[in-house]
């Protein structure tokens, strides 16, 4: 059998800023023959989360940092191309922690809810692969069923829980965790208001996702618009931009409203010292109103709750999910994560790293 080639991307250093493929040394090894009770997975598509670039701190997160010397950690799908265990044959397709190479050496689990190694090791080592469901791409497991899915309808469904009739208002709306999070207000009655950049995520999210209005934040001025939309102020505001946003979205917010604090992108994830933060918060004193953070893996005793909701709405047409494809191999890694803070993803940001 031929020797197969694995090109891995390894931190280099800690990037000052925007990470730049000059932050990794990209090396290349021959891939081992599995031992008992593993297989090779030829990793086909990787998925990019803004929490990545804070995973290249050395600072706090809620992940330990990416070690320097270590493969990036990173969520893929891929194909068997070795195995010895028979529940994953050569030819299955299998999601996990793969990080950024091409190949891997992984252990099968017939376990299906979404696994939290990836978050909690350090590093990729053996990681853990499962194999996908029937009846969706392969790839949805990295996105709307995956672990920004299951962001949005936690952080959604039980943290801000909007009722018939709220209005709820979503910031980075078009993105991964917004687009679906805007949907499940939607599916809960309540009237939905996005705020994303430029007119393709404007239309989308209106014809596609189905969302009563959209603010496109570069264009307009977000805080008089929404209060334009919303006279009576915005029950509940799920941001996942942080910065003025935020502080738009607060200067909004009705008596007794939910300010749910899904994620701040537009700190860079860089330096938390540098990001600029609201100074309105005395609003939420005086509209009696609770801001509320949360990270997705709190509810992980529910994964399978949440990610079986999320696939009967995707399989019965009531959930849209987008994806932004790369192509360019596992070198692009680096430039797709940063289209996450560019803003040139609409969806979930995926990489393909091989044809097969
Ligand atoms: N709490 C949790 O457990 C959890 C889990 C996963 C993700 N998150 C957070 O959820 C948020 C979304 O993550 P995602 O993976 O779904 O990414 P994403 O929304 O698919 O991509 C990021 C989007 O953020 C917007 N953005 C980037 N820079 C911005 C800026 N300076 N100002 C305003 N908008 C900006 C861009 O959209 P526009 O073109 O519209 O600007 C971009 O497309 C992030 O903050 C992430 O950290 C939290």
């Amino acid at each position: 059998m031929t020797a197969l080639v694995n090109h891995q991307l390894r931190l280099a250093r800690r990037p000052s800023w925007t990470a730049t493929l000059e932050d990794f040394t990209v090396v290349q090894e021959t891939v081992p023959e599995p031992g008992a009770g593993q297989i090779v997975v030829r990793v086909d598509w990787l998925a990019f989360d803004p929490a990545m670039r804070g995973w290249m701190n050395d600072g706090p997160s809620y992940a330990p940092p990416v070690p320097v010397g270590e493969v990036m950690r990173g969520h893929g799908v891929g194909e068997v191309v070795r195995s010895t265990v028979a529940d994953f044959p050569v030819g299955a397709t299998v999601a996990g922690n793969f990080g950024w190479q091409t190949y891997v050496v992984a252990e099968p689990t017939l376990e299906s809810v979404p696994l939290l190694e990836h978050i909690h090791s350090a590093g990729v080592g053996t990681p853990r692969a499962q194999r996908v469901p029937e009846g969706v791409p392969a790839t949805a497991v990295l996105g709307v069923l995956g672990t920004t899915g299951l962001t949005a309808y936690f952080g959604m469904i039980e943290i801000a829980r909007p009722r018939p009739g709220d209005v709820v208002l979503i910031s980075g709306a078009a993105g991964a965790t917004g687009s679906v999070a805007g949907q499940l207000a939607r599916l809960a009655g309540a009237r939905t208001i996005g705020i994303a950049g430029g007119a393709e995520k404007v239309r989308w999210l209106r014809e596609v996702a189905g969302l009563n209005e959209v603010v496109d934040y570069k264009s307009e001025d977000v805080r008089s618009r929404v209060a334009e939309l919303a006279p009576r102020g915005v029950d509940v505001f799920y941001d996942n931009v942080g910065g003025r946003v935020l502080e738009a979205g607060i200067a909004n917010i009705a008596q007794r409203g939910t300010v749910v604090m899904c994620g701040g992108i537009s700190s860079g994830y860089s330096d938390e010292a540098t990001a600029y933060g609201p100074t309105n918060l005395s609003t939420i004193t005086v509209r009696s109103a609770r801001i509320e953070g949360f990270i997705f893996t709190d509810f992980a005793d529910r994964f399978a709750e949440g990610a079986d909701r999320l696939a009967r709405w995707v399989r019965d047409g009531s959930l849209r999910w987008a994806e932004d494809v790369q192509e360019g191999g596992i070198e692009a890694t680096v430039s797709t994560m940063n289209r996450l803070f560019d803003g040139k993803n609409l969806g979930k940001q995926l990489l393909r790293v091989s044809h097969g």
